[in-house]
């Protein structure tokens, strides 16, 4: 399994980060955004969004578990499973997007753990203090195996 590490200073750095990485997914990917509240995944994905060409502001799905995103170069599937963490076997039909034709990007994705597809990249976001992050990126499966996010650190 391949690992990347990296460090940021500012909301903007990750979201920045964000952005590149938006150049090395594809339809189908999964990635799955892990780390306590107000570390930074929304951030990142507000990037993610602005890297595929998604014009529309990001915002945070939490009360409606799912956004998406037409208006960019590849659909972006927006998930928050926070509020599932006392219901994690209700059906919403998740599976559905993990096997669309965008790309999914899922914040507390613990609390959907059954339903999330084995190959996956993983992004954990750590508070290293009030403004920097740790943030770790991990490749899980075949179908990520050729893909260099060494060109983005
Ligand atoms: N290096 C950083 N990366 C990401 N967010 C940061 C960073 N430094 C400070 N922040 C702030 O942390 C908060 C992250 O919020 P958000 O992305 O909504 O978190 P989450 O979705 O993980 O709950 C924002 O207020 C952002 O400005
Ligand atoms: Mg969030």
């Amino acid at each position: 399994m391949q690992e990347y590490n990296l460090q940021t200073h500012s909301y903007q750095e990750t979201e920045e980060f964000g952005k590149k990485f938006a150049s090395l997914v594809q339809a189908g990917d999964v990635i799955l955004l892990n780390g306590d509240l107000g570390v930074g995944k929304t951030t990142f994905t507000r990037g993610l969004a602005r890297g595929l060409g998604i014009a529309k502001n990001v915002k945070s799905p939490t009360f409606t578990l799912i956004r998406e995103y037409q208006d960019g170069n590849l659909p972006l599937y927006h998930m928050d499973a926070y509020r599932l963490e006392n219901n994690p076997d209700e059906d919403l039909g998740f599976d559905e997007y993990f096997h669309g034709n965008g790309v999914t990007v899922v914040e507390w994705p613990q609390f959907i753990k059954d339903e999330v597809p084995d190959d996956h990249i993983s992004v954990n976001v750590k508070r290293d203090g009030e403004d920097d992050r740790k943030i770790t990126v991990k490749l899980h499966g075949d179908k990520y195996e050729s893909r260099n996010f060494g060109e983005i650190l």
